[in-house]
């Protein structure tokens, strides 16, 4: 029976990956009777890390934002839970929606399971099996809370399974930043962003670096770029800086190799007609091993692990560590088109939002 009354949904965003997550599963809510709230806790706040995203992705103005800003992870999740305790008393929301794995994502859910309101988690089930990492802890609180865990590859399914949640609750959907390439990518490649940093399509490598444990130790971090300088001698290398690199390089003194291209972080548009065009991508990214993969673009990933096993099993991208020499075997073996083609994971295919959009529906009908 459908119903006239409409739900109220509270999606939470905080940092980057968030905007392009959220997107699609707000658009295919739209045409549904969803009262919906946008709600941007600050987690980023520079220009290019948030509000371009809004504008480029079509994303509502948020209605509430928290302006949380940087801090320790105790204090930014604290903050975040703080502010948003308030919220989910004014507002009541029927279901919240976190996407991710960022403190904002986690602080979420928890302030959500306390109001014993409907948790809906994007990109549940991801396991790195790495509990050094901040979102390793972020990924597992939040599926353990959550009513709904909306899965992007069968890693993620059989992850949560052996973790012991119930099979009624985990839907196999696809991938919603997947939903987002497909549909901005003719765009992101019609303005040839490439031609403002001087490079010709897949002449050139793109990096990005920021994960803690490639830029917190400054041996780590030289050791690092000089390698990847070296790389650069034989494929420029254009170097998107993230705002917590800049500021590691900063402290420590490192002198960059004038043989890196660097810039600011770049719009979602600009970065994605980038990587589409890359010769490869050298990376530490969660959400970059996905993109190359759905672009077929060869990916060197600068981790030792993968919360993200179907991009290796299936797709473009291999792990490299942080080891020189892997790194360096790596780019030759890509270089001599000795590097397989990525195949297209289970329901990769642009219409993660909209499932995720019917499951809900579909509960909100039996619930009434
Ligand atoms: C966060 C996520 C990470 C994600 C990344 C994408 C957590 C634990 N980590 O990491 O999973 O891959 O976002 O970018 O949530 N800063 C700015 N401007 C901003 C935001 C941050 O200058 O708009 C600087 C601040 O110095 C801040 C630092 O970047 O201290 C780190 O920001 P933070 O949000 O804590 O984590 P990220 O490293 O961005």
């Amino acid at each position: 029976m459908k119903t006239s009354t409409p739900i109220k949904t509270l999606s939470i965003v905080g940092a980057r990956p968030n905007f392009m997550k959220i997107a699609p599963v707000m658009d295919a809510l739209a045409t549904h009777a969803v009262d919906q709230l946008l709600v941007h806790t600050g987690q980023h706040y520079d220009a290019n890390m948030s509000k371009v995203f809004f504008d480029e992705l079509g994303l509502p103005k948020p209605d509430l934002y928290l302006g949380v800003g940087s801090a320790s992870h105790a204090r930014q999740t604290a903050a975040v839970m703080t502010a948003l305790e308030d919220v989910f008393n004014e507002h009541r929301p029927d279901l919240v929606l976190v996407a991710g794995d960022v403190n904002s994502t986690m602080a979420a859910a928890l302030v959500a399971a306390k109001a014993s309101i409907p948790l809906a988690h994007i990109e549940a089930g991801l396991r790195s099996f790495d509990r050094t990492m901040p979102e390793e802890v972020n990924r597992v609180v939040v599926d353990h809370l959550s009513d709904f865990l909306f899965v992007t590859e069968e890693s993620g399914h059989r992850n949560l399974i052996h973790e012991g949640l119930a099979e009624d609750r985990i839907h196999l959907v696809g991938n919603c930043m997947v939903d987002s390439l497909k549909r901005h990518l003719d765009r992101a490649l019609e303005a040839s962003p490439w031609e403002a940093f001087d490079l010709a399509p897949e002449t050139f490598a793109l990096l990005t670096l920021h994960r803690p444990s490639n830029v917190d130790d400054p041996a780590a971090l030289r050791q690092m770029l000089d390698t990847l300088s070296e790389v650069s001698q034989q494929l420029p290398i254009l170097f998107p800086v993230h705002p917590r690199t800049r500021s590691r390089i900063a402290d420590s003194g490192i002198e960059l190799p004038a043989s890196l291209q660097l810039c600011g972080p770049q719009p979602y548009l600009t970065f994605l007609g980038l990587m589409a065009k890359a010769r490869l991508v050298l990376t530490d990214s969660g959400g970059i091993q996905e993109e190359t993969t759905a672009l077929d673009v060869p990916c060197l990933t600068l981790r030792w692990n993968t919360e993200r096993p179907v991009t290796v099993d299936q797709g473009s991208n291999r792990l490299v560590g942080t080891d020189p020499q892997a790194i360096h075997q790596g780019c030759r073996a890509i270089l001599a088109g000795d590097w397989p083609r990525a195949r297209q994971p289970p329901l990769w295919d642009g219409k993660a939002g909209q499932r995720i959009a019917a499951t809900i529906m579909q509960w909100v009908e039996t619930r009434e």
